[in-house]
């Protein structure tokens, strides 16, 4: 079958690393000679990059697929797929509810879609969920941006919070190696691109499942190790990565982020819990004085560092107090951002059978209660940036006025100047602060840094 003047469309639903696997997956759909379409209406291929995490974003899935299942019966050579974290999930069953479906595929086989793709061609229903091990991505990604990238260094899963069904759907960790990881960094660094954001679950196991070991009896490979090995890639101005977990998150690689320059100061460690007994029940493996403790290390080391996490309140057993205790916590701590869920049970995880489940009322009101807070907090650790001046990444217009263009802080604060962005995309910008909001901050540019490297 040809694919000539064939279009597509991906809606992605999830995480970031969810994200980065559509960007891959429209790589290879581009590479395969289709075109991307904005209107879902207007494509013959519709690609749901699915997530699974909490119920209602699988049930968003179920109402999207729903229009175009019907939108099936009117053009039959529409080709149908669910990807990603629901696809793993649900599996043979996906076929089942929805049998106008063309292709299930889980998201260990985002790189296999094209041969998938050819299977459907020749007229099979195809399922593909089986436990694979990742094939390194021969094709390019059809990356959103121009100027910041995803880079996966960690595939998977091996911790087992009792909460979550990513370990079931994404399965078990696997590294990168550092010379792939490097050499899609050093392609981006060719390419203009002036961020790069390593992505992993648990970024914190990188290297673990890697040969070899130092005389100390360390992993060869760790993300500190990566850092400092993919420090001097010419054109990459700014380093992140993302997530880390209490449990593994070490001095050693606080020190390197204090120490390379690239390394923005900016952390990404969810917490979940204010309490102990409810952390222990989560599995998390650490308590909150550990975390504390974290946090400490990395303000002794980056005074102005920003720190942001996710919460879950609500978890099956959670009493008030214990409750108080996560707002105990933000509170003392006071994080720059705080993604925040009410506990919602997932098939195939522990603590979804457990009997002592609350109610959606007592969830939405401590929901409501954290947010409450998170917002004050959020504004007062904002006020730190008023009057000064921050280098600002100038990533895209401000949709909202086009005269405007935003970008992010070294500590990954959304901010918006007046600009031309055809001129200032992709450039650092000094940003003289004049306007502080919870979440995000305006400014004057004072200066465009030259790139030195390029
Ligand atoms: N690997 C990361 C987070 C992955 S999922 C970590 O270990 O922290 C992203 C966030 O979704 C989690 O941090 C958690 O706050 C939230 N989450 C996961 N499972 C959830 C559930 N069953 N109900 C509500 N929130 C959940
Ligand atoms: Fe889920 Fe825990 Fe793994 Fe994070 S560390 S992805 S919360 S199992
Ligand atoms: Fe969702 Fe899967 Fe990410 S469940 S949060 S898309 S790993």
């Amino acid at each position: 079958m040809t694919t000539s003047e064939r279009r597509y469309h991906i809606t992605t639903f999830g995480c970031q690393m969810n994200k980065a696997d559509s960007e891959r997956m429209a790589g290879i759909l581009e590479d395969m000679g289709f075109e991307w379409s904005e209107d879902p209406n207007n494509a013959d291929l519709i690609l749901y990059n699915t997530c699974s995490i909490r119920d209602n974003a699988e049930q968003k899935v179920y109402s999207y697929l729903g229009r175009q299942a019907k939108r099936k019966h009117e053009k039959a050579d529409l080709t149908l797929i669910v990807a990603g974290c629901v696809a793993q999930q649900e599996g043979e069953t996906l076929l089942r509810r929805v049998p106008e479906l063309d292709l299930v595929m889980g998201p260990q086989h985002a790189n296999r879609l094209k041969e998938l793709l050819e299977s459907v061609f020749d007229g099979n229903q195809v399922v593909a969920t089986e436990a694979v091990h990742i094939i390194e991505d021969i094709t390019k990604p059809r990356r959103d941006s121009k100027v910041t990238a995803w880079v996966n260094v960690i595939y998977g899963c091996n911790e087992r919070c009792t909460y979550c069904v990513v370990p079931n759907v994404r399965g078990i960790e696997q590294s990168r190696t550092p010379e792939a990881i490097r050499a899609e960094i050093e392609e981006l660094g060719r390419l203009g691109y002036k961020e790069v954001t390593l992505l992993g679950q648990n970024i914190d196991a990188y290297g673990r499942d890697l040969p070899g070991t130092t005389p100390e009896g360390r992993h060869l490979h760790t993300l500190t190790d990566l850092l400092y090995y993919i420090h001097d890639v010419p054109g990459v101005e700014r380093l992140r990565f993302a997530t880390s977990h209490p449990r593994y998150f070490t001095e050693r690689l606080i020190k390197a982020c204090a120490e390379l320059p690239k390394v923005c100061e900016h952390f990404h460690i969810p917490f979940q819990s204010g309490d102990n007994d409810v952390l222990k029940a989560m599995s998390r493996g650490y308590t909150q004085e550990k975390y504390r403790r974290i946090i400490d290390t990395i303000r002794r080391y980056m005074p102005d560092a920003s720190i942001s996490a996710d919460a879950i309140v609500g978890f099956p057993g959670e009493t008030e107090a214990q409750f108080e205790n996560t707002l105990k916590l933000v509170e003392d701590i006071g994080f720059d951002l705080l993604n925040t869920a009410a506990y919602s049970p997932r098939p195939g995880t522990p603590a979804a059978l457990w009997t002592n489940q609350l109610s959606e009322e007592v969830k939405s009101d401590r929901l409501q209660r954290l947010n409450h807070l998170v917002n004050t907090k959020a504004y007062e650790r904002s006020q730190r940036y008023f009057g000064r001046i921050e280098e600002v990444l100038v990533e895209d217009q401000n949709l909202k006025d086009k005269t405007q263009v935003m970008g992010r802080t070294r500590g990954n604060r959304l901010t918006f100047f007046a600009g031309d962005i055809t001129e200032l995309k992709g450039q650092l910008v000094k940003v003289k602060i004049t306007e502080v909001r919870a979440f995000s901050l305006t400014g004057e540019p004072i200066e465009v840094r030259q790139s030195v490297s390029v």
